[in-house]
């Protein structure tokens, strides 16, 4: 498309397509009264230069609300975010005591119309500059996903847009590729609070698992430790989830007042377990209770100890079984030789010294390490759009009719080849993970 088709053409259309969507929107009339100056500039930016001419970016609108925040972005094929916005939950489910699915649901019923619009606002588009409508269908809280999956669907009729169902741990995998040039395969790490998973990423769509966590993931551990000890009375925590008041307490502790074994130290395999960890913990605390003389709901003294400890027991456990699925790709020449690549990423991904471990890892088995920025490890609306990006890219999963369309809160990751990994028995050898908390 030439520079005068674009003004003879799409110009005009995308006036005639504000005034409809402002009428069809009434409530997101704020969208449109930008000024004339931010409305060329957002113009501009979604052209680009190829072969000497003008053409238009594919732009998607990413929604994502499987858990406990409503978020969407708008990002381009090149991968520039156009506008972005977020309202986490945490502050109210940290009151709770963990998360009350009905409670997320009123919550993201509450904000997604007002998320949507910022986003659109912050990118200066309409809905109908858009290419596609990318929204988390699976896996998640089924009536925090059925809030995303409606909203979308009424855009998508609305607008007349395609939709793009997006898997939330194939967009946490993918996410690394909107921030660095990543070519498929690479190993991936999933840490999250409902997730904890090992994978291949060999293509946008074709995911090996090679091992899960068998009862528990990693955040909902480190979230149920900061519950017991009572973390959102601590004046430095109390707004943080738990995972991350683990972090920050771990820094004022020490890791030694306490020997804890990482768990699963005989199984020669890839799968996590955290359950056991977490009992051993509850344990150690009401020791510690009662030798402080504590009541529980009070701060032990002893807490950032526990913190620290915690949270060096959970990186030495998923450093090891990483290593494993590491030695495994390399035993099965599943990774490129050349250039080997483990990708970290999910919300516990944002834990720095759980970061650091996992380098380690990478550093000994000449692996690149790579990490997406902590903002971008814990879920948002960016990686949807991204994964809607590299769908519409592949030509992967772009549904014109969605009559059909279901949410699911359960679905896996892939084709499972853990039993594989398991017969493998690869014994990976010793590491020191010494790190400053
Ligand atoms: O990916 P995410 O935002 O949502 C899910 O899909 O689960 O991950 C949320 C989890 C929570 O369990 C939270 O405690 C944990 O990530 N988390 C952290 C940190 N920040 C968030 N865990 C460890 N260290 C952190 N800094
Ligand atoms: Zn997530």
């Amino acid at each position: 498309m030439n520079l005068r088709i674009v003004h003879s053409v799409r110009v005009p259309a995308g006036i005639i397509c504000r005034v409809v969507s402002m009428l069809i929107l009434s409530k997101t009339a704020g969208i449109f009264s930008r000024s004339p100056k931010s409305n060329v500039y957002g113009f501009l930016r979604r052209f680009s230069v190829c072969h000497g001419t003008l053409c238009p970016h594919k732009l998607v609108l990413g929604i994502e609300t499987s858990c406990d925040d409503t978020a969407a972005a708008v990002v381009d094929e090149a991968g520039h975010v156009l506008g972005e916005a977020i309202h986490s939950q945490t502050e109210v489910h940290l009151k709770t005591g963990g998360i009350v699915p009905p409670v997320a649901q009123q919550l993201h019923r509450e904000n997604i119309q007002r998320i949507v619009e910022e986003t659109l606002s912050a990118s200066s588009i309409s809905p109908c500059d858009l290419s596609a409508i990318a929204t988390t269908i699976k896996p998640g809280l089924a009536l925090s996903l059925g809030v995303g999956l409606s909203f979308s669907l009424q855009l998508v009729n609305q607008f007349k847009k395609p939709f793009i169902p997006i898997h939330h741990m194939e967009a946490h995998a993918l996410t690394i590729r909107l921030t660095n040039k990543v070519e498929f395969p690479f190993l991936v790490l999933l840490i999250s609070g409902g997730h904890c998973l090992l994978a291949l990423v060999r293509g946008v769509s074709d995911f090996l698992l090679l091992g899960k966590s068998l009862d528990i993931a990693p955040g909902d551990m480190l979230d149920k430790v900061a519950r017991r000890l009572s973390l959102i009375k601590h004046p430095e925590c109390s707004t943080m989830s738990g995972g991350k008041a683990i972090e920050h307490l771990a820094k004022q502790g020490n890791r030694f007042h306490f020997t804890i074994n990482p768990p699963m130290q005989n199984a020669k395999n890839c799968d996590f377990s955290f359950t056991g960890l977490q009992h051993v913990i509850d344990k150690l605390i009401k020791h510690k209770e009662k030798e402080e003389g504590v009541e529980k709901g009070q701060i032990l003294s002893s807490a950032a100890d526990i913190a620290a400890v915690v949270q060096h027991t959970t990186a030495c456990h998923l450093a090891k079984r990483t290593h494993r699925a590491i030695l495994f790709c390399k035993q099965k020449n599943l990774l490129s030789p050349a250039n080997a690549v483990l990708v970290v990423s999910g919300g516990v991904a944002s834990n720095l010294y759980i970061r650091r471990a996992l380098e380690i890892v990478a550093n000994a088995t000449q692996c690149t390490f790579l990490c997406p920025p902590p903002r971008l490890c814990t879920d948002n609306g960016i990686m949807i759009a991204w994964n809607g990006i590299e769908r519409l890219r592949a030509g992967l999963g772009i549904l014109h009719d969605v009559k059909d369309i279901r949410y699911e809160p359960k679905c896996p990751l892939g084709v499972d080849i853990s039993k594989e990994v398991s017969d493998a028995a690869i014994k990976v050898p010793q590491l020191k993970i010494q790190l400053d908390s």
